[in-house]
């Protein structure tokens, strides 16, 4: 029996690895996708043969992360509830894929995953694995083994297998486009989230800092007229905004699988690139098309969090998405001070904003005639109604 485990590293899939072995006298082999988690790749390596891995892969996907979904992320302003990113949700369905491609290359049956089953990643991983691996059968070792953390420890101690010693006490889960804490002291919603639960945006720079960022047809290509590719724009966005204290985000989040969950998010950069998209899109679009794209935007998000990356719809949506987002080139400025950033102005050579028709000082004005006529008919519907029912 051959069982293909995407591996992160933590405590959970590298007890998972050994668990495997014992349970079902298994050959495990191990992946680690590199979607920009700032972890030491072969110290992980090291851990998944230590803990009886016969073969490790590590597989660099922060180009393809970058490219074809966080790109996405990007046009279509995705932020659950408003607020979240959708850092991890996004990063699910392509380790999945990847995972799935090893396995069919090992020729592998199983697939097994470190996820539990109170969370949404359990749901993202086995949809993507059944999507693109239908005959696959799935194993998630959390969901059966029933062992607590402590419990988990000693199975690792017991066994000799090293665990990561600044192993933190909350369950963290990172990638380029964001740092997702969850657990310990931060579960209890009515109390601050404490410091110690930062690393991001730990605050090293104080004062303001003055941001351009320039958008080619939705996507971001340079920052401060320096043009650099998506994965270094981010990380470089990451870095120097974060270093100001701002990226934090605070949310009590309605889960897939039914209850509300504390969660806390660093990403400064999605926070930077999704608001200063959102100005440009302002900034371009006729008001029937914003309006539309705030729909289909929540539309892709929620399908995005919940799982169904692998939904048709999406596809649909983001097609919509593209087209609108062919227009969405300029430059738009922003201010960061601490945790909040200002928008300063923006430009697009597709903006339809006339200086001449919009001033009170030069240029046109409607004649009285004009605006007595458009405002007649236009309060028409509203004036009837009210009419007919006094
Ligand atoms: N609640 C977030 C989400 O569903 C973050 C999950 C974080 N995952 C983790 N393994 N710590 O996308
Ligand atoms: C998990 O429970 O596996 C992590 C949290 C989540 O998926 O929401």
């Amino acid at each position: 029996m051959k069982i293909v485990l995407a591996y992160s590293g933590g405590l959970d899939t590298t007890v998972a690895i050994r668990w495997l072995k014992e349970t079902f006298n298994a050959n495990v082999i191990t992946v680690t996708v590199d979607v920009g988690q700032k972890d030491n790749f072969e110290d992980i390596e090291k851990r998944a043969y230590i803990a009886g891995a016969l073969k490790h892969y590590t597989i660099d996907a922060k180009k393809e992360f970058a490219e074809n979904f966080i790109s996405y992320a990007i046009k279509m302003n995705a932020l659950y509830e408003d607020v979240y990113p959708l850092s991890t949700a996004l990063a699910r369905p392509l380790i999945a894929q990847k995972v799935v491609e090893i396995a069919k290359k090992e020729n592998a049956e199983y697939i097994a995953h470190g996820s539990t089953s109170k969370g949404n990643d359990q749901v993202r991983f086995d949809l993507a694995v059944k999507a693109l691996y239908p005959e696959a059968k799935i194993i998630a070792p959390a969901r059966i083994w029933n062992m607590t953390r402590e419990k988990e420890i000693e199975f690792a101690k017991e066994r000799g297998i090293p665990i990561k010693t600044e192993s933190s006490k909350y369950s963290i889960d990172e990638n380029l486009w964001g740092r997702s804490i969850e657990g310990d002291d931060i579960s209890d919603p009515s109390k601050e989230v404490p410091e110690d639960a930062f690393e991001w945006t730990k605050k090293r720079n104080s004062g303001k800092l003055t941001l351009s960022i320039e958008f080619n047809q939705g996507i971001p290509v340079s920052v401060n007229n320096e043009k650099v590719d998506l994965v270094k724009l981010i990380q470089l966005l990451n870095d120097l905004v974060g270093s100001y204290g701002f990226g934090r985000v605070e949310h009590l989040e309605n889960r897939v699988v039914g209850f509300k969950s504390r969660e806390v998010y660093e990403v400064p950069a999605a926070l930077v690139l999704i608001n200063s998209h959102k100005d440009l899109e302002k900034t371009v679009y006729s008001p029937l098309e914003l309006r539309f794209k705030k729909m289909i935007d929540a539309q892709w998000s929620d399908l995005v969090y919940q799982g169904l990356w692998f939904e048709p719809l999406r596809e649909t949506l983001q097609l919509a998405g593209d087209n609108l987002n062919k227009w969405v080139s300029g430059e738009v400025k922003v201010e960061i001070e601490g945790n909040g950033m200002r928008i300063l102005g923006r430009s697009s050579k597709y903006s339809p904003f006339s200086e001449k028709v919009a001033s009170y000082n030069k240029g046109w004005y409607p004649t009285d005639e004009m605006a007595r006529g458009f405002i007649e008919i236009y309060g028409m519907h509203s004036l009837l109604t009210r009419q007919v029912r006094e």
